[in-house]
C-alpha cells in the first residue's frame, strides 16, 4: 500500500474547533508558505464557520482571504467545507445561489470541495457536486458519521456508492463529533474500499480521545488520506497533531515523510498565534471529553446545552434530558447530531422534559418531521408525524427541499445595486447568507477585529455561536447554535 496522505486543517477546522474560528488572515499568511512546502495533500482553509466569522467578527472579506492564501501557498490544493444546499448557513438556498457560490469560489482559487448534508440526504448535495465538476474542480462527497440503529456500515457504504455514482472524485468520512471507534473506522474503510473505486479520506476530531487511534486503524485498512492539524490548534476538539500522528506511525510502512524542522517552526509560530487568541480558547477544549463517551452526544453540543438548561432553571434535569435525546432522535428518523440538527434535537428533548412529550413541538423539530430539511435516515414516528401535520396544517414534503425555492440571484443583484454595494457573484452569495454583516463590511471597511469580538468566548464552542429565540406556548426560549464541523 502507498504512503498515507495528510491534509492539514490548522487554517480552518483547527482554529474553528479550538479558538472559535477567530484566526485572522494576517495571522495565517506567515505560515502559509511553510505549510505549502511540507507536502500536505491539501490545506483546508475555507468554509465551515470561517465565512461567518470573517464577516461577523473579523471585518474581513472571506473571498479576499482565499485569494491571499492561494497566492501565499500556490502549490498545495486548497480545501473548503460546503454544507450542500445550505452553503455555509442553516437553511436551504435555491440552486442558482448554490451554483453562483461554487463558481465564485472556484474562480477565487478553491480546488477541493468537501460537500456534506446534515441528514446525509444526497439530493441536497447534487447541485453542489454538479457545479464543482462543471468548474473542473474536485468534489469530495462527505458521509456524516453518527451512531444509531439505522447507521450501519452497510448504510454508509450504500451512501458512498451513491456519491460515486453522482460524480464525486473522492469520498470523505466526516466524523464531526469524534465518536468513530477505531475498529468501526477500520471496518468502514475496508468495506468502502471494496465497494467504491474512489480515494477515501477520514476526518475526525480528538474530542473523546478516539481520533488518533481511529486514524491508525483506518490507515491499516487502507484509507488514502487523514486530516491533521498543528499544535496548539490540534488535538482535543480539533484534529490530531501532525507530529503526533507521525510519531504514532513510526515504523509503519505507510508513514509519510515530513520535514520535522519545518513542522517545529510551524508549531512555534502557531504557539504565538494561540496566545494572541487566548480569550477565545478554553482548556476544556483540550481535555478528553468523557461526556461524549458517556452520553454519545457531541461534546460541543453538550457544553452549550448545559448553559441552556441553566438558563431554563433545569440544571437538576440534566440526566433526564440526556435520556430523552435518543428518544427524540428516534422519533425524528435518527437524524445525525450535527449543526443544525444537534440543537433542534437538544431543544426538543428539553421541551419534552419540561412540558411533557410533544406538548410543545418546536417549529424546527416540526419542520424536520415535515421533511423541510430533507429525507431523514429512518422514518418519522407515525404519532409524531400525525401531530406535526395537525399542528402545522401543512403536508409532508417528499421532494427535494430546494425544489420549492424560486431562483434568487437576480433579486439579490437588484437589492445590492439599490444599496450601492458591489453586484458581482461574490457579493450576491455573501448578501444571500449574511445580509447585515456583508453590508456592514462596506460601511466600516477597517473595522478592527478586537472591537467586533464579544467579551468572552463560550467554553467548548467550536465556531461562531448564534442565538435565536423560540416561542412555545407564549414562553420565549433562547436557543444556542454552536457549529459542529
Ligand atoms: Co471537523
Amino acid at each position: 500500500m502507498s504512503l498515507v496522505a495528510f491534509n492539514n486543517t490548522v487554517l480552518r477546522d483547527g482554529h474553528q474547533s479550538l479558538a472559535a474560528t477567530r484566526m485572522t488572515t494576517a495571522q495565517m499568511l506567515p505560515a502559509a508558505p511553510i505549510l505549502d512546502e511540507l507536502g500536505f495533500a491539501g490545506l483546508e482553509t475555507w468554509g465551515g464557520a470561517t465565512i461567518d466569522s470573517c464577516l461577523r467578527y473579523l471585518g474581513e472579506n472571506p473571498f479576499d482571504r482565499l485569494r491571499a492564501l492561494k497566492k501565499a501557498a500556490p502549490k498545495t490544493p486548497q480545501i473548503m467545507l460546503l454544507r450542500g444546499q445550505n452553503i455555509v448557513q442553516y437553511t436551504s438556498f435555491p440552486d442558482d445561489v448554490v451554483e453562483a457560490f461554487v463558481r465564485a469560489n472556484a474562480a477565487a482559487g478553491q480546488d477541493i470541495f468537501r460537500i456534506f448534508d446534515a441528514l446525509n440526504d444526497t439530493r441536497n448535495l447534487a447541485t453542489a457536486i454538479k457545479t464543482v465538476r462543471s468548474c473542473g474542480k474536485h468534489a469530495r462527497g462527505e458521509i456524516c458519521y453518527t451512531t444509531s440503529p439505522v447507521h450501519t456500515i452497510e448504510a454508509f457504504v450504500k451512501l458512498g456508492v451513491e456519491l460515486e455514482k453522482m460524480g464525486c472524485h473522492s469520498i470523505g468520512i466526516k466524523d464531526m463529533s469524534g465518536v468513530i471507534a477505531p475498529r468501526i473506522a477500520y471496518n468502514l474503510v475496508k468495506e468502502l474500499k471494496s465497494k467504491v473505486g474512489l480515494p477515501i479520506t477520514l476526518h475526525t476530531h480528538d474530542t473523546a480521545g478516539l481520533g488518533a487511534a481511529a486514524y491508525l486503524a483506518a490507515i491499516d485498512a487502507g484509507v488514502d488520506a487523514v486530516e491533521t492539524s498543528i499544535t496548539p490548534f490540534a488535538n482535543g476538539t480539533a484534529q490530531p497533531d501532525t507530529v503526533r500522528m507521525l510519531a504514532l506511525l513510526e515504523g509503519h510502512p505507510r508513514c509519510p515523510k515530513f520535514n520535522t524542522a519545518k513542522l517545529q517552526q510551524l508549531r512555534e509560530y502557531f504557539t504565538g498565534v494561540y496566545k494572541e487568541l487566548e480569550k477565545f480558547t478554553s482548556p476544556a477544549n483540550e481535555r478528553v471529553d468523557s461526556d461524549t463517551l458517556c452520553y454519545q452526544v457531541p461534546g460541543g453540543m453538550l457544553s452549550n446545552f448545559r448553559n441552556q438548561l441553566k438558563e431554563q432553571g433545569m440544571t437538576d434535569k440534566f440526566e433526564q434530558v440526556m435520556a430523552e435525546i435518543p428518544y427524540v432522535r428516534q422519533c425524528l428518523g435518527w437524524i445525525p447530531l450535527v449543526t443544525p440538527t444537534s440543537q433542534i434535537v437538544g431543544t426538543q428533548s428539553m421541551l419534552n422534559v419540561k412540558f411533557g412529550r410533544w406538548k410543545n413541538f418546536s417549529q424546527p423539530a416540526m419542520d424536520i418531521a415535515l421533511g423541510k430539511y430533507g429525507r431523514t435516515p429512518g422514518p418519522i414516528d407515525p404519532q409524531v408525524l400525525k401531530l406535526a401535520l395537525e399542528k402545522s396544517g401543512q403536508k409532508q414534503i417528499e421532494g427535494r427541499p430546494a425544489d420549492a425555492l424560486a431562483p434568487r440571484m437576480a433579486k439579490l443583484r437588484e437589492e445590492l445595486a439599490a444599496a450601492g454595494l458591489p453586484t458581482n457573484d461574490e457579493a450576491c452569495v455573501l448578501h444571500a447568507m449574511f445580509p447585515r454583516e456583508f453590508s456592514a463590511l462596506y460601511k466600516k471597511p477597517a473595522a478592527p477585529a478586537a472591537a467586533a469580538a464579544p467579551a468572552a468566548a463560550p467554553a467548548k464552542a467550536s465556531g461562531p455561536v448564534s442565538r435565536y429565540a423560540l416561542t412555545v406556548n407564549g414562553q420565549r426560549t433562547e436557543v444556542t447554535v454552536a457549529e459542529l464541523n
